[in-house]
This record gives structure tokens, C-alpha cells and sequence, in this order.
């Protein structure tokens, strides 16, 4: 059965193409209802008006609060009725009550190889930190910043001479194949969420995934 997704977003939204064509081509078991933005005129809406889907800005500037905003976000997303909640690029602390809200039914991703740079510039800090490694994370969206259960990670080398640009435009190449997939996986209900002695885990196909997410042997 095909599910409802509602992509957030803040800019340029190649993850939110990434899924759309997912979704186009039956890789994803579900279809992007509705593109929700929090900054007007980002490329990203332009990319779900050109592919005939809903798209609205809720402009975080016109709240006074970061409660007051996520309850007029949360308004505006159910009215769509999503099944699921993807979070592509959009660059917001959430409340707690938002994140309760779509418990078990948002994801997030994130550009490292978590629970290693968690925040902002995280391309720019492995490349200081001296890393040979850097990566994305794929997670379910839980009240501890970047930090609810991740379900899948995508690595890539870091070379001496790269810059931050480069890391990004290597990364982007993965989140672009494990996004979709994963979107998938919760679609399908392969994918669950759930709470084991007081903290949450991830679950593909009955069975609960590493720390560090779902790991090829
Ligand atoms: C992606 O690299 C994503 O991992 C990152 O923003 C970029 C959005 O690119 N997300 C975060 O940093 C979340 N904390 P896109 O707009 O082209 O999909």
C-alpha cells in the first residue's frame, strides 16, 4: 500500500529529488504528498512545483516562538495525513513535542558518521579533526538532537587535500542511494522504532539494528 510522505526542507533539496524520483520509479512504496520549506524562494520547492506536488513555506521568522512555530508546523503537515515525515535537509532544533508528535515516523539525515559530529559544519570538522573517514547517517528523529536510533550509514574517504565543498559533493552521492532506501524500509513497515529498557532502537525485519545501523556482514 502506498504511504504518504511530507518532505521538510530548507534549501536545496536534492535529497527531497532523490526520494520524488524514489517514489516515480515504485523504489519507494510511497508518494510525496506535500514539500513543506521554512525558507521561502529555496530551489527545493521549485523542484516539487516542477513535479506537480503541494508545496507551502512556513517561515520560521514569523513566529515568536520556537513552540508557536511547531505547532502551526504541525497543523499545516497533518493536513496531508502523512504517513511518514521526512526531514531533508531542513535546519531546525525541533520541540519536543513535535518530535513526539511523528514518533516512530520520521527520519532525518545527517551529513556524518554519527553519534561523531553531531550540529553544524560537520565537513569542516572531520576534515580538522584529521579523519581518513567521514560519512552520513540516516536516523529516526527522537528529542536528543541528532541523536534517535540510526538505521543505515554510507561512508567515504577523506583526502589530504580535500575541502569541505569536496566532502559535501561526496557525500551527497551517498545520501542520495540510502535515502530513498531507507525511506522505503519505513514505507514498507520494515522499519520500526521502538522503546527497549528506556532508550529507543530501530528494527528491519524483526530484527534490532547496531549502533551504528544497519551493517552488511
Ligand atoms: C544534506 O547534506 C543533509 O545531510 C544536510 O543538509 C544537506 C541538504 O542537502 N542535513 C543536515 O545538515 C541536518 N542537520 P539537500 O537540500 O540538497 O538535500
Amino acid at each position: 500500500m502506498t504511504k504518504k510522505i511530507v518532505v521538510l526542507i530548507s534549501g536545496n533539496g536534492s535529497n527531497l529529488q532523490a526520494i520524488m524520483d524514489g517514489c516515480s520509479s515504485n523504489a519507494i512504496a510511497g508518494q510525496v504528498v506535500a514539500v513543506v520549506s521554512n525558507r521561502p524562494n529555496v530551489y527545493g520547492l521549485q523542484r516539487a512545483a516542477d513535479a506537480d506536488i503541494a508545496n507551502a513555506v512556513l517561515d520560521h521568522k514569523q513566529f515568536e516562538t520556537r513552540d508557536d512555530y511547531d505547532l502551526a508546523l504541525i497543523e499545516l503537515i497533518d493536513k496531508y495525513q502523512p504517513d511518514v515525515v521526512i526531514l531533508a535537509g531542513f535546519m531546525r532544533i525541533l520541540t519536543a513535542n513535535f518530535v513526539n508528535h511523528y514518533q516512530g515516523k520520521m527520519l532525518n539525515i545527517h551529513p556524518s558518521l554519527l553519534p561523531k559530529y553531531q550540529g553544524l559544519n560537520t565537513h569542516q570538522r572531520a576534515i580538522d579533526n584529521g579523519d581518513k573517514e567521514h560519512g552520513v547517517s540516516v536516523h529516526f528523529v527522537t528529542e536528543e538532537l541528532d541523536g534517535g536510533p540510526v538505521v543505515l550509514q554510507a561512508k567515504v574517504p577523506i583526502f589530504p587535500e580535500d575541502s569541505a565543498d569536496d566532502l559535501a559533493q561526496r557525500i551527497h552521492v551517498q545520501e542520495h542511494r540510502i535515502y530513498p532506501m531507507v525511506t522505503d524500509w519505513l514505507c514498507r513497515e520494515r522499519l520500526k522504532m521502538q522503546a527497549q529498557d528506556g532508550e529507543f532502537i530501530a528494527i528491519l525485519d524483526h530484527h534490532i539494528l547496531a549502533k551504528q545501523g544497519y551493517a552488511i556482514d
